[in-house]
């Protein structure tokens, strides 16, 4: 079981359009994936069409087990962890837990039968994101093709750096990912210079493009490849799960 942490502390810049259009895309492969929404946003939740009272908040404290609040999604070898708005009080509450950057790592330690667990970040590096990463095998950070595109980025890569130093020594970065990428744009040529000058050895070589059905397929609870599987939203996403999987 790998477990992906998506995350960038930037807000919009296409995490949980990437946790579920991966997601989906790495079930179209046969792989069973889970995603983990700890976001109290719950884009990813609704964006799959699910709505849920309970869910990764009550796992969190202590209330649930993380398989009792697994539900599937309307795609096949897709579940999700839900969150709801709950989760907002989490990063309060579970100051005072024991091993409170832990949290996530001890509930997957009973999970088994996925292949692959996608965990949708907040736009921030508080508590939950901290659990992410230090429950996390590698990861996978958007970046949105715009002009404050590196703004943060060091910032996020000292925090990943410090979680290694601390709690866990084997996290990786999959890959960074250049999202909502226009190839006719000069700003997004010059971020796609500028972060291939920076990290060479760490961009994915699909690039996101900026496509409206990515925008629209959420409003109808679907991924990409439910919603339109012709599109080049999809495509690149396929194309993303085939990196990931190594199969590119
Ligand atoms: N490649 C794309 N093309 C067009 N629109 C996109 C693309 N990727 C994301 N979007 C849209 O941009 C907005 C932000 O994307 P998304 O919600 O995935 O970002 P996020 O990083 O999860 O945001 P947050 O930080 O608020 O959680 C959404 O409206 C989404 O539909
Ligand atoms: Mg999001």
């Amino acid at each position: 079981m790998k477990i992906i942490a998506v995350t960038n502390q930037k807000g919009g810049v296409g995490k949980t359009t990437t946790t579920i259009n991966l997601g989906a895309s790495l079930a179209v492969y046969g792989k069973k994936v889970l995603i983990i929404d700890m976001d109290p946003q719950a884009n990813a939740t609704s964006g799959l069409n699910v709505e849920k009272d309970i869910c990764i908040y009550h796992a969190l404290i202590g209330k649930k087990t993380l398989n009792s609040i697994i539900v599937p999604t309307e795609t096949e070898n897709l579940s999700i962890a839900p969150s709801n708005i709950s989760l907002i009080g989490a990063e309060i509450e579970l100051v005072n837990y024991p091993d409170k950057e832990k949290i996530l790592k001890n509930l997957l330690k009973n999970i088994n039968g996925f292949d692959y667990v996608l965990i949708d970040c907040p736009p921030s590096l508080g508590l939950l994101t901290i659990n992410a990463l230090v429950a996390s095998n590698s990861a996978l950070v958007p970046v949105q093709c715009e002009y404050f595109a590196m703004e943060g980025l060091a910032q996020l890569l000292h925090t990943i750096n410090l979680v290694k130093k601390t709690f866990n020594p084997a996290l990786k970065i999959e890959g960074i990912l250049l999202t909502m990428h226009d190839k006719r744009n000069n700003l997004s040529k010059q971020v796609e210079f500028e972060l291939k000058r920076h990290f060479p050895q760490h961009i994915f070589k699909t690039l996101i493009p900026r496509n409206v059905r990515l925008s629209e397929a959420p409003s109808f609870g679907k991924s990409i490849i439910a919603y339109d599987i012709k599109s080049i939203g999809s495509r690149s996403y396929m194309s993303l799960a085939k990196e990931v999987l190594k199969y590119a």
